[in-house]
C-alpha cells in the first residue's frame, strides 16, 4: 500500500529546517500536511510555497507553541477539519542555545497524535525528532542531550503502542546538520562541538523520516541519520540478571493482559480529551 498519496501529515517546527524538508517531500509524494510553528510569517510562506507546487490546497499552517497543549489539539483539529484525519505526525519543534535548559519533549504531541489516530480506528504512524546527542552524551549541550534522550527513551516505551492502537511510534537521531537552530549559540565550547562535528546532508534526514513512515518493520525504533547514511540503532538487550524465568514464561499473558489495560486507557483518554 501507498505509504503517502492522500495521507495526513501534521508537523510541528515545519516552518523552516528540517520540518519543512520533511513536509516538501511528503508533498512531492502526494500527502496533504498542516504544519504547526511560532515562525508565523515563515509559515505561511511554506504553505503557500507548497500549496503553488502543486496548484492546490494540500498544506495548511497554524501558529503552534508546541509547549502548548490547548495549540496542540488545535493544530490536529484542524487536519480533522480541512483533511479529515491525521495518519503522519511529525514532532520535530526543537531549540538549542540560550533558554533551551529546559527544552521540552514531544510528549504532548505525541498523545494529541495518539488520541487522533486511535479515535479515527485507522492507527498511523508517529515519528519524533531526537538527535545524536540523544544516544550519545554530548557534554557542551547537557540540558538538550538530556531531554533528547527522554525522546528516545520514551520512542522505545511505545513500542507496544502498534498492538495497542495500530501506532507505529519511531525517532530520527539526526547528526549535527547545517540548519538555522546552529545559528544562535551563547557559548564557544557548544560552538565548537558543533563546528567540529560531522555534519549529514538534509536529504539523509528527510530518508530517514520517510523511512519510519513507510517501513511497517519499525516501532519503538531509533533510525540514526548519519554522515554516512542511515542506520537502525539496535534494540536494547536486558541485562541477564534483570529478567526472571518465571516473568518471561508469562511474558504471553502479560502482554496480552497489558495490551488490554492500554486499550481501556486510550478508550477513556479519548472520551476525556473531547478533541
Ligand atoms: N540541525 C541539527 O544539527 C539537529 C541535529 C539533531 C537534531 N535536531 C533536531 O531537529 C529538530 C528540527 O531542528 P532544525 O535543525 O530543523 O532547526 P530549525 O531551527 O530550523 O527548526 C526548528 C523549528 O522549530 C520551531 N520551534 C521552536 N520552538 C517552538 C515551539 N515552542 N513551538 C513550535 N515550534 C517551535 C522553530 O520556530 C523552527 O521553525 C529539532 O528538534 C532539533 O533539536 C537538529
Amino acid at each position: 500500500m501507498d505509504s503517502f498519496t492522500s495521507k495526513v501529515a501534521v508537523i510541528t517546527g515545519g516552518s523552516r529546517g528540517i520540518g519543512y524538508n520533511v513536509a516538501a517531500a511528503l508533498v512531492d509524494r502526494g500527502a496533504k500536511v498542516v504544519l504547526g510553528d511560532i515562525l508565523d510569517q515563515q509559515g505561511e510562506d511554506a504553505a503557500r510555497e507548497l500549496n503553488e507546487r502543486v496548484g492546490k490546497q494540500v498544506v495548511a499552517y497554524l501558529h503552534t507553541d508546541v509547549t502548548k497543549y490547548k495549540d496542540l489539539k488545535a493544530l490536529f483539529a484542524l487536519a480533522e477539519k480541512l483533511f479529515g484525519g491525521v495518519d503522519i505526525a511529525v514532532l520535530n519543534a526543537g531549540i538549542t542555545g540560550k533558554g533551551s535548559g529546559g527544552i521540552f519533549t514531544p510528549l504532548d504531541g505525541d498523545k494529541v497524535a495518539l488520541l487522533h489516530m486511535a479515535k479515527s480506528g485507522k492507527g498511523g504512524v508517529i515519528v519524533n525528532t531526537a538527535s545524536l546527542s540523544g544516544v550519545l552524551p554530548a557534554s557542551p549541550i547537557a540540558a538538550y542531550s538530556a531531554s533528547k534522550f527522554a525522546v528516545v527513551g520514551w520512542t522505545r516505551s511505545l513500542a507496544h503502542m502498534k498492538h495497542v492502537a495500530n501506532v507505529r511510534v519511531n525517532a530520527v537521531c539526526p547528526a549535527v546538520c547545517d540548519t538555522d537552530i546552529n545559528s544562535n549559540l551563547d557559548d564557544q565550547s557548544t560552538s565548537d562541538y558543533l563546528e567540529f562535528s560531522p555534519k549529514v546532508q538534509m536529504e539523509v534526514i528527510v530518508q530517514a523520516f520517510l523511512r519510519c513512515i513507510e517501513d511497517p518493520r519499525l516501532s519503538g525504533d531509533i533510525l540514526m541519520a548519519l554522515p554516512d547514511g542511515v542506520h537502525v540503532q539496535p534494540k536494547y538487550i536486558a541485562p541477564a540478571s534483570s529478567v526472571s524465568k518465571e516473568y518471561l514464561e508469562k511474558f504471553p499473558e502479560i502482554r496480552k493482559r497489558g495490551t488490554k489495560f492500554a486499550k481501556d486507557s486510550l478508550a477513556q483518554a479519548i472520551e476525556n480529551a473531547k478533541l
